[in-house]
């Protein structure tokens, strides 16, 4: 949510700048906006409402250069998305500027006591306060005559005034090719170069100038040159780093010849699972291995109760681990939405085993939802695939995900590898119990074979696109499953309302006349997942009774299972496998039809209105 960069180098600094925020429109593109100095000259702001393709407009018509710079792409949250609310923002005397990521929760008060003192500004937004508020602490601390110690103290004093959450970049005029930057709750790297430091929210912006960062913690303050970087805590003493490298190339952060990084990330699901199991199937013991859960065999043996928590997508791969887990391992399982956990009082004992689950590692509620279970001295694992990010570092354990750089707003590979995680996690926790030598050995054999099965699924994408045409008109349409694929049924409801916005909901295939099936008309597809399971015949009564209601109906089963095409308007075949390991594949047609659906009706499918990728505001 929102992206930054900052650059201080040798080099000019906007093309650098423009091309981060390229790669870090993803996280928000409302309006984004550059400010670049050079020498101890004014800086020069460029910015811009409406996608990135404005700012660049606006920069070629009006140049803006300097060695060293800041800027940001913007998920509106204070002020609508308009040009004056637009970062970066300056101070009132112009000469610093700032970017920020997060939220100033107490920015009203502080607006208040500014304007009191007679700040005058310029846009809604809770950013340009604190831009003020650094400016006047500056401003007022005339007695330090370094600028580069001045700044760094004003950021600092005006942070501790601050609740809420940031993640900034701050320059002034006073003190050429330095840049400051602060974290509390937004993410924040610094990119390590040669002759050149950047600052950014998150690697995918700087990975084509160096593989080299450092991830910032929970009030770091942090300063680079371009020779030099360091890293305080805020009371100013010197904090603890690491320079990790970098896990991704920049060409595997870049479209290729796909049209959309969504369709991209959906075909990327052969190998994106494989390398999710890679290395983590054990035959010796017809098991899993999961190292980095950091827990020995009596631990594991030991947990009594799981509980998965996340949000969006990471949530319906955790409903489906809650069925996979209590299939295979028998544990009592359950999913909590990270934003509800976190400010619930849930009864957990000692004995209790608490996983976050998120593609980005930095979902704020997420990372709200691990500290709140530390907190109360539970162990909190981490199931994530961006290495490095926040939840990584401080969970107690935890398992990469290892799917390369999920880019579409909308997951797709991220959830069936999550899903995947949860076949080897319940496959690992059941051979501790009651998992039968055979039954795990079964499992091994279906999980090896899911990337296969996939590209067999891929291959129909022609055939789903026409089925995704048929409908374009609809209204709406409902998604239904059964057991395993309950949470498939939700997660196809969430691509096709997210990227496509029309109504669209998933429901357990029963709950239908409970209520849902009021909906039913000639106008709304209901879309079943059904393969041909132990609930087949359930969902094919559930199927029949939209069918009666002359309600349009496109069936996912089985391959084989042909007697559908009977019944069904449009019948979408997935190869047999293990009932648990269902959703892995029966989501890839949903991914795919949402997809084409949204496409056809002319949808920006890799930039969904309204929504970002990452989610670091509450
Ligand atoms: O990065 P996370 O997995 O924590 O993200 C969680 C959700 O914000 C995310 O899955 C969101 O729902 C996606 N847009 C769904 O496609």
């Amino acid at each position: 949510m929102c992206g930054i960069i900052g650059y201080v180098g040798r080099n000019d600094a906007t093309p650098i700048l423009l091309e981060g925020l390229r790669r870090l429109e993803y996280r928000g593109y409302d309006s984004s906006g550059i400010a670049v100095m050079n020498g101890s000259q004014t800086i020069q702001v460029r910015k811009k409402s409406g996608r990135l393709q404005n700012l660049r407009d606006h920069v070629a018509d009006s140049p803006a250069e300097g060695d060293c710079g800041i800027s940001h792409t913007r998920w509106a949250t204070h002020g609508e998305a308009t040009d004056e609310n637009a970062h970066p923002h300056t101070d009132r005397s112009g000469n610093l500027a700032i970017v920020h990521n997060g939220v100033i929760e107490n920015y009203q008060t502080l607006r208040e006591g500014l304007e009191a003192e007679g700040h005058e500004f310029k846009s809604q937004t809770d950013t340009e306060v604190l831009a003020h508020l650094i400016g006047k602490i500056y401003d007022e601390n005339s007695d330090e005559s370094d600028p580069q110690k001045r700044l760094v103290s004003a950021v600092r004093e005006a942070v501790k005034q601050v609740a809420g959450t940031y993640g900034i970049a701050a320059m002034h005029t006073d003190a050429p090719k330095f840049l400051v930057g602060a974290r509390l709750g937004s993410p924040l790297i610094i990119g390590v170069g040669n002759d050149e430091n950047f600052l950014a929210s998150d690697v995918s912006a700087v990975v084509s100038h160096t593989s080299n960062a450092v991830y910032l913690n929970d009030r770091d303050i942090v300063y680079i040159t371009e020779d030099e970087f360091r890293v305080e805590t805020i009371d100013g003493t010197a904090s603890s780093y690491e320079v990790s490298e970098v896990d991704f190339t920049p060409e595997q952060a870049e479209m290729g010849d796909f049209p959309h990084y969504m369709l991209k990330e959906i075909y990327e699901q052969p190998e994106s699972i494989q390398n999710c199991f890679r290395g983590r199937l054990i035959d010796e013991e017809a098991s899993a291995i999961l190292g980095g859960l950091n827990m020995s065999p009596n631990e594991l043996r030991d947990v009594e109760r799981i509980v998965l928590c996340g949000c969006g997508t990471a949530s319906h791969a955790a409903m489906a681990g809650e069925y996979i887990i209590e299939h295979l391992a028998r544990i009592p399982t359950e999913v909590e939405i990270a934003s509800e956990f976190r400010y619930r009082n849930p009864p957990l004992n000692k004995n209790t085993l608490v996983f976050v689950i998120s593609q980005s590692g930095e979902t704020l509620d997420t990372l709200a939802a691990m500290r709140e279970g530390q907190r109360k001295g539970h162990k909190v694992l981490g199931i994530v695939n961006s290495v490095g990010s926040t939840i990584a570092r401080e969970s107690d354990g935890g398992s990469y995900l290892y799917s390369g750089p999920e880019i579409g707003v909308a997951a797709t590979k991220s959830f069936t590898s999550q899903v995947t995680m949860f076949a080897l996690l319940g496959l690992l926790l059941g051979r501790m119990r009651h998992l039968s030598v055979d039954y795990g050995n079964k499992l091994l054999e279906e999980i090896r074979t899911l990337p296969a099965k996939v590209e067999q699924i891929l291959q129909q994408d022609e055939k789903i696109k026409e089925i995704a045409l048929k409908y374009i008109d609809a209204e709406g349409m409902l998604f239904l499953g059964r057991q395993f694929n309950y949470p498939t049924a939700m997660e196809a409801a969430l691509k096709m309302k997210e990227i496509s916005y029309i109504f669209a909901s998933g429901h357990a295939s029963a709950e239908l006349k409970h209520g849902v099936i009021a909906l039913v008309s000639e106008t709304l597809p209901s879309v079943f997942i059904m393969p041909k399971d132990s609930v087949y015949d359930k969902n094919v009564s559930s199927l029949e009774e939209v069918k009666a209601r002359k309600g349009p109906c496109i069936a996912v089963t089985t391959e084989g299972n042909t007697e559908l095409e009977k019944t069904a308007d449009d019948v979408i075949y997935i190869p047999e496998v293990a009932e648990c390991l269902a959703p892995i594949l029966a989501v890839i047609p949903m991914q795919l039809l949402s997809y084409h659906f949204a496409v056809a009706r002319g949808c920006d499918v890799d930039k969904p209105r309204n929504l970002a990728k990452s989610v670091t505001v509450e």
